[in-house]
């Protein structure tokens, strides 16, 4: 196994898929998006880059709470569906792994990057970039699948940094790395990062008639994602 995720847009295929699993499935509607919607607190007026934005139920839901949404994505697929969920936000595909030339320094009040920073390679570089656009009083939110979940999925020493390749329950083929909490710690902290808080989300009431197998094992087991808020550290 290589250890590059590489530049394929991998979820392309199945973006349709994805967004009918993550529209109002456990994981996302109940877990993830109430967990980093918390975090990234009020939005009204202000600006909000959606990295990763995949099909736009992030996109969606920041404009109906009043903000104005600028996005992108490495699949094509996915900006087309995100431009229909949310019209008034702007949406462009572009890869993390290149600058984002397009936006100048300090120029959105918050960052989002849900669930997409397993598939890039040099994390620590796109971190930078983020850092770069965001306001120095903004604020970034980030959320990714939980480490000792993951670890306890593949096996193997929970500190490798090491990229995997899955099939998951729907049939999607996908690569990502697994890295333990520290990595992600440290990698915040070499971009100009402070962490202020730490979810480790568990599944909303609401769906525990809707899915209970998954809402009893979600909310005993860190099978599902951690979610962070932090800052801009104004010392670097
Ligand atoms: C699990 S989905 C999350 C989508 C969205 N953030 C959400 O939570 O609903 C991961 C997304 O990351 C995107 N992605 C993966 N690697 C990327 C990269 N290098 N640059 C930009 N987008 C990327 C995929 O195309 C996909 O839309």
């Amino acid at each position: 196994m290589s250890d590059a995720v590489g530049s394929h847009p991998q979820y392309d295929a199945f973006a349709d898929d994805f967004l009918d699993h993550a529209h109002s499935g456990i994981h996302n509607a109940h877990c993830d998006r109430p967990a980093c919607l918390e975090l990234l607190g009020e939005v009204d007026g202000r600006s909000v880059l959606d990295v990763a934005c995949g099909p736009g139920l992030y996109a969606e839901e920041l404009v109906a709470r009043g903000a104005r949404v600028v996005g992108f994505d490495q699949s094509p697929r996915m900006i087309e569906l995100c431009r229909q969920r949310a019209p008034s936000g702007e949406f462009r595909v572009h890869d993390l792994a290149e600058r984002l030339d397009w936006l100048p320094d300090g120029s959105v009040d918050r960052v989002l990057f849900a669930l997409g920073i397993e598939y890039v390679d040099d994390r620590v570089a796109a971190l930078r970039e983020l850092r770069r656009v965001l306001r120095p009083d903004g604020a970034f939110v980030l959320s990714r699948p939980h480490p000792t979940g993951t670890w306890l999925h593949h096996g193997g020493s929970y500190f490798d940094v090491r990229v995997v390749e899955d099939v998951w329950s729907r049939g999607w083929r996908l690569r990502y790395w697994l890295a333990p909490l520290e990595q992600t710690c440290e990698e915040l902290r070499e971009a100009g990062f402070l962490i202020e808080r730490l979810l480790e989300p568990r599944p909303r009431a609401e769906s525990a008639d809707t899915d209970p197998e998954r809402y009893e094992r979600m909310s005993r087991e860190p099978t599902a994602f951690l979610a962070l808020r932090a800052v801009p550290d104004p010392r670097r």
